[in-house]
């Protein structure tokens, strides 16, 4: 959701924004911009479409300090004239989040507005509360009252960098609900939305807080407090997940499917964790558990509910984030809440997870960025190893949030989890034959079902086929589909049946005969072998069924990808998507 990256030092800073903005473009794809001041004025460059345009237009720039933005729409369509950076007379800005309170504010400032953006009307805000600040301040402190009063008056989520052609050595900083980390080397620093943007292991780097404001110098950094009092940050101790690009993969969701097998190997090592250790330890004294998660992190966390509920004996809620937050908070005794969220940025998961601490409950994240926000919301935090991902559609972090619940299933219960899945996962990925489902690509309806864990994977392998091949399908429980759905199976139809769980066998089987029956065509996935169907099969290998999901779900993974592939998309950045939805 927005990509901020800015750059003051001795580099070309043009050349190292526009590098950071390459490492954020899986938060939003848009329409990137800059601004670099010149001569004592603020200039801005901006293009629609990916960063590449940008640097095409700017590459024979040069600056000591810019700031920049790759966007997701949110208000106002994907446009140059919404382009961040946004302007107004001493200021350049660019902002990632929503402000809520925009259009009562637009109302109130006498200005023209050449966009159709809140931002700009933060851009405009400023400049309102600079002309009164700077009567009575320096330029520093007239920018920071003036930041002070501006924030006083915003309502919503933002991370905001800005320069002030008055001021061209500074990059200042503030926040509220929205991710920043300022990065301090020798003789540079760097903003990012995303700490892993930043190309330097010897960068001392800081999370901003709500309400924080950074002074961003070329060797120096001041924190202040939204009082303006100093404040002193914690240096994250983080060492940088970096990503690899791998020339063997043409994009990256192929390079992260394949790149499975090892995620589960690295995940494997919290079982022994110290904090794995003590959260089982007290997992029996939770009378509540609820489980919390957007998109695919719901879909983990319903295999969650399953496992939990298998192993542990304890009922076990799954709730959307985004209505969970929303949800009349009963208080409950001896609550925990899990938070499922691969980037640990989701706005609506870090609400629910606010939420929860608010009401009294413990609370535990399954993430893959140990610096993220909801980490340093939750009182315990499983990391899910799984390595950084950035195509938009998430996969082998699915695998190893299902991974992560199933081994603190076992944790808490003193089994031994299934050891060999890396290996497993590793021979299945090579065998597998990813053009599987090609003669089906001409069907017009796509159904996804199966009953217990397997409709969980269902509804993932639906979501998949949606968000990366822009093909209407939806995952059904297998058995609620002669409930009202079964009426739209025909001879156009795809039904792809997931049955790894024995008690269900016959079950999951009935349904199959029934979509059959109305003329539909069926991909059976199943590790059972003593299966009577003639139609196609995939068969899985013999896993213990109570994880049998982490596998199933490859398949469905690849699918969506060769659909895409086959539709001349690019599965890395399907449309209208971001990775990190930081926004409500
Ligand atoms: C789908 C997908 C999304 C995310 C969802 C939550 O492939 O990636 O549905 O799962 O936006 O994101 P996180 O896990 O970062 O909270």
């Amino acid at each position: 959701m927005c990509g901020i990256f800015g750059y003051i030092g001795n580099d070309n800073a043009i050349c190292r924004v526009i590098s950071g903005l390459e490492k954020l473009e899986y938060r939003g794809y848009d329409s990137a911009g800059l601004a670099y001041v010149k001569q004592g004025e603020i200039k801005t460059i901006k293009s629609i479409g990916k960063v590449e345009n940008l640097k095409i237009s700017s590459c024979a720039i040069s600056s000591k300090i810019s700031i920049a933005h790759t966007r997701w729409a949110t208000h106002g369509s994907a446009t140059e004239k919404n382009c961040h950076p946004h302007t107004s007379e001493n200021f350049a800005i660019v902002h990632n989040g929503i402000i809520e309170n925009f259009e009562d504010l637009k109302r109130k400032l006498n200005y023209e507005f050449y966009s159709e953006t809140d931002t700009e009307v933060v851009a405009k805000l400023l400049e309102e509360k600079y002309r009164e600040c700077r009567k009575k301040f320096k330029v520093e402190d007239a920018v920071l009252h003036t930041i002070k009063e501006t924030q006083d008056c915003l309502k919503g989520s933002w991370a905001i960098a800005l320069i002030c052609k008055l001021d061209p050595k500074k990059i200042y900083v503030f926040k509220n609900k929205s991710p920043i980390v300022v990065g301090i080397g020798k003789n540079e620093s760097c903003v990012s939305s995303d700490i892993n943007a930043i190309e330097s292991d010897e960068f001392n780097f800081y999370n901003l807080e709500d309400g924080n404001i950074a002074v961003v110098k070329q060797d120096d950094v001041k924190f202040y407090d939204k009082n303006l009092n100093p404040a002193k940050l914690e240096r994250i101790r983080q060492v940088q997940n970096k990503y690899f690009e791998d020339e063997n993969f043409s994009h990256k969701m192929i390079k992260e499917i394949n790149e499975i097998p090892f995620s589960i190997h690295q995940t494997a090592k919290i079982f022994d964790s110290d904090e794995f250790i003590t959260l089982s330890k007290r997992f029996k004294k939770f009378k509540e558990i609820t489980i919390i998660g957007c998109g695919t992190a719901y879909h983990a966390g319903l295999y969650g509910k399953y496992i939990l509920e298998k192993y542990v004996g304890k009922k076990v809620d799954v709730v959307l984030a985004s209505e969970y937050r929303y949800k009349t908070k009963i208080k409950s005794e001896n609550e925990l809440v899990i938070a499922i969220s691969q980037s640990g940025e989701t706005a609506d998961t870090l609400a629910g997870v606010i939420l929860a601490k608010e009401s009294g409950a413990t609370t535990v994240a399954i993430t893959n960025v140990s610096s993220s926000s909801i980490t340093r919301e939750c009182n315990f935090t499983l990391l899910t190893n799984a390595g950084p991902e950035r195509a938009v559609a998430a996969t082998k972090s699915y695998v190893c949030q299902i991974y992560v619940l199933y081994l603190l299933a076992c944790k808490i219960i003193n089994k031994t989890p299934q050891r060999d899945l890396d290996r497993i996962t590793e021979k299945f990925l090579k065998a597998f034959n990813g053009r599987f489902f090609e003669k089906y690509y001409s069907k017009q309806k796509f159904f996804f079902i199966g009953r217990l864990c397997d409709s969980s994977t269902a509804f993932e392998g639906a979501l998949k086929l949606k968000e990366i091949a822009y093909v209407h399908s939806e995952g059904y429980p297998a058995g609620e589909l002669k409930h009202g759905t079964l009426s739209l199976v025909d001879e156009k139809s795809l039904v792809v049946a997931i049955l790894t769980q024995n008690i269900i066998k016959e079950k999951t089987l009935n349904a199959v005969h029934e979509v059959l029956a109305r003329g539909a065509d069926v991909i059976l996935i199943t590790q059972f072998h003593d299966i009577d169907f003639s139609g196609d099969i995939i068969t899985l290998p013999n896993v213990c069924q109570e994880i049998a999901p982490l596998v199933s779900v490859i398949p469905l993974q690849l699918f969506s990808y060769h659909y895409a592939i086959a539709k001349g998309l690019n599965p890395d950045m399907p449309r209208h998507l971001a990775k990190s939805v930081t926004v409500e």
